[in-house]
Order: structure tokens, then sequence, then C-alpha cells
């Protein structure tokens, strides 16, 4: 939970691991201690949960039996036990014979015991925990129940949307997706979701006949063959499924399709960058909350304080779990406005700034027209250094230097390994 002051949290980097959201399941958790039954009330609140239909009771295993003697098993049982091993496998046995062929079992027990742990697996249960728990383990193992072990190298979703329209959200979501790839080596897609008027095709230089449309306007076709045809690739590690930028028809994106989308993406490339555009739809709110990182643009203004405020608060609220959404000022120092500055928006909001990007009308202008990257233009300016900077606190991965990796960091790391051991 995040401290109700308003001291601003420092930017901490991403964690590396990623969690999954489940599909549309059925779970019954059966607890015994108080305890327990939070972290499970927590985890079934979790966005992760927000397509399964979970309920958390008490009563233990002998409820289990009791519940399913005539009503039909959910797909997955919890069941915590403080009781002993002979209990607890008696318990196990009546509720096989109601169980449902498809069911999975997951046990949270007391006690750190290898041979009620073999005994259980072998018995047919899928996991056995040992309490206490923290929320995430309970998400990662009831996650990891339905994503297939090759398919566990997930790629994570980092949202980036303006707290006003034309802050430069695009822009920034477009040069830190550059720098992930090209930077910190990471392959990344970005989906540019402003359908009707986004801008990433023209910022990589790119105008491919297809793209995001026909991934979410035909989702009954779509499969990673398609998907890969959708994809224009800006450089090796970096590919764009662009906005087709036309008036022909409005935008009315279905959640489903844009969640089988992603979770295509998500099994086969590390990264993936959602320019979301700046509106306030059902989709838009569920596709920012749902994702693993949020990045808010804001102008150091008050209206774009207002409404980041707005989103910090609720990304905090309703996402307990995971890291608070990032801010990013963008075109501070425009020449003659009265601006806000970092430490207010800071102080108001309890986040830090990650970063605050330079207004610079030539290079940004420059960029934009000529369809390149801004470190394409500058290497080694202010912005671009920013964009590297935000890449790696949303990714969580530091820059990949090897061209510059001395060469004695292999004996340098053997000598800290003998140290250690
Ligand atoms: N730091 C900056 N300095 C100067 N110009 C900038 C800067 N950042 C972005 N711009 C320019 O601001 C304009 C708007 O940028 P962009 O399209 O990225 O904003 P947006 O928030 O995505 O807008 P929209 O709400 O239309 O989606 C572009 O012309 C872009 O080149
Ligand atoms: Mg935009």
């Amino acid at each position: 939970m995040q401290p109700e002051t308003n001291e601003p949290a420092a930017a901490e980097p991403a964690s590396e691991e990623i969690i999954a959201p489940l599909p549309r399941i059925t779970l019954q958790a059966f607890c015994e201690t108080p305890a327990v039954a939070a972290t499970m009330q927590t985890a079934v609140a979790d966005r992760r949960m927000d397509k399964a239909h979970a309920r958390v009771q008490m009563g233990g295993p002998a409820a289990a039996v009791e519940a399913f003697r005539s009503a039909p098993t959910p797909n997955i049982i919890v069941l915590e036990t403080v009781s002993d091993p002979a209990t607890l496998i008696s318990h196990l046995e009546a509720l096989s014979e109601s169980c449902d062929a498809g069911t999975k079992v997951v046990v949270i027990g007391h006690v750190n015991d290898v041979q009620l742990y073999r005994d259980l697996i072998r018995r047919g249960v899928s996991e056995y925990l040992i309490a206490p728990l923290e929320t995430l383990d309970v998400l990662r193992t009831l996650s990891e129940l339905y994503v297939a072990p090759e398919a566990r190298n997930l790629g994570r979703v980092i949202a980036v949307m303006g707290a006003k329209g034309g802050v430069g959200a695009s822009t920034i979501a477009h040069n830190i997706s550059w720098a992930i790839a090209r930077n910190l080596d990471a392959s990344t897609v970005i989906v540019d979701l402003d359908i009707a008027y986004g801008t990433a095709g023209l910022n990589f230089n790119q105008d491919p006949p297809q793209g995001i449309a026909e991934a979410v306007f035909a989702p009954e076709r779509l499969d990673s063959a398609l998907l890969d045809r959708l994809l224009s690739r800006c450089s090796d590690n970096l590919a764009l499924l662009a906005a087709p930028a036309v008036l022909d028809r409005t935008i009315d994106i279905e959640e489903d399709a844009l969640e089988q989308l992603l979770e295509l993406l998500r099994a086969s490339v590390p990264c993936i960058v959602l320019d979301v555009p700046h509106q306030w739809s059902h989709w838009v709110k569920r596709t920012l909350l749902g994702s693993d990182e949020i990045l808010i643009v804001a102008e150091p203004e008050l209206a774009s304080l207002r409404n980041a405020k707005n989103l910090v608060d609720l990304s905090r609220s309703s996402r307990p779990n995971d890291s608070v959404a990032r801010l990013v000022l963008n075109k501070v120092g425009m020449p003659k406005r009265p601006e806000i500055n970092a430490n207010e928006f800071a102080k108001a909001l309890g986040v830090e700034v990650l970063c605050s990007v330079p207004f610079d009308a030539q290079l940004f202008g420059t960029a934009a027209n000529n369809g390149q990257m801004i470190a394409e233009v500058q290497a080694s300016g202010k912005a671009a250094e920013a964009f590297t900077q935000i890449a790696s606190t949303l990714t969580g991965r530091g820059e990949a230097k090897r061209s510059r990796r001395s060469l004695l960091e292999p004996i340098v790391a053997k000598l800290k390994r003998r140290k250690a051991s």
C-alpha cells in the first residue's frame, strides 16, 4: 500500500517479474485463518484476476468437501489447512470424489514439509504454498497454472498516456520504445492505439498498408502468423502496429479483441509499448489500468497537473499490488511560459517526477518532419538521455553496454563469485 502522506514516493525501477493475467476461470478458496483469507481477498481483487470469477470463504478443506458434494467444482479450488497431514489427505480424497476432471487444487499449508509436498503433488494437487504468503505469491502461482512453461518469459506491457491532449505522449512513447530496442537491447513492439489520428507511422517514416485496425476489428482472424504480417519493422529490434489514421469509420474497440492482441504480443515480445490516446472510454481505462507499467506524460501547467493527479490517484487505488503510475514532464522550459515546477508536481501527486524532458521546438520539429527519432537527430543531448533513462526505469533494465564492456569484467565477476561462496 502507498503511504497516506503526500511525501513523493521515489521512482523505483520496475521489477523484473511479469505475472500474466488469468483467463476467464472460476475459483473458490476455503481458508482457515483470517490472514490467508485477507491475502486471498487482495489477490482476487487484483487487476490480473479481472476476468476470473472468484469467491473466498472460510471453513478450510472440510467446508470444500461439503460445498462440492452436490455442486459442480470451479476451475481452481484453493484450500488452506491448519490440520495434520492425515486429515488433509482424507479431505482431499473425499473432495476427489466430487471434483470435475479439469479442476485444479492448490493447497496452502503452514508447515514446510517436503514429504507432504511430494505426497500432495502425487495425488494431483497442482501446488503447495506455505503461509504466510504475499499477494503476489498467490497471483504468480495461480497465473502459472495457465501459462505454459515455455511461454513464461512474458512481455511487459507499458502504457503511455498524456494527461492532456498534445502534451507529447506519442512522441515520448515512440522515443522510449526506440531506446528500449536500441540501447537496452530488448525487442519491442509499439501499438498505436490512436486509430484515427495516430502518428507512430509518421514518426518512424513508415506507411504500412495494414496494422492495428486489422488486428482489433477482425479478432477472429488474428493469430501469430497474421500478427507478424501486420507488424511493420522499424529496425532489427523494433516493430510497429501502425494506426491507419483515416476517418472511414468511428472507433469503438472491443475490449476482448484488444486483450487477445495483447495476449499474443505478450507471448512473443519482451516489451510492448502502448501509445494510448488521451480519451476516457471503457477500453482506454481498462487497457491503461491493465498494463504492467503506466507512464503519464504531462506539461508543467495546471490542467496537466489536475488530470495527472486524478490518473495517479486512480492507479494507486485500483492497483495496490503494482508500482504506482509514473510521471514525465514534457516541454519543460518553453520560453515565456509560466510553469509549475517538478517539486510542486511531486508534492501534489505524491510521486517523484521520473524525468523532465526539455522543450526544444527545433529538435522535436526536425525529428517529426524527418520521420526520425530524437536520438537519430541529436544522439547525445538531454532529450535523448532522458528517453534512455525513462526506458531503463520502465523495463528494470540497465543500458546494454556490450561494446564498452571492460575486458576485466568477466574476471572481476569471477572473483566476486568466489568471494561470495
Ligand atoms: N519536448 C518537446 N519539445 C518541443 N516539441 C515537442 C516536445 N515533445 C513533443 N513535441 C511536439 O508536440 C507535438 C505533439 O506531440 P504528440 O503528438 O507526441 O503529442 P500527444 O500527446 O501524443 O498528442 P495527441 O493528444 O494528439 O495524441 C508534436 O508536434 C511534437 O513534435
Ligand atoms: Mg498521441
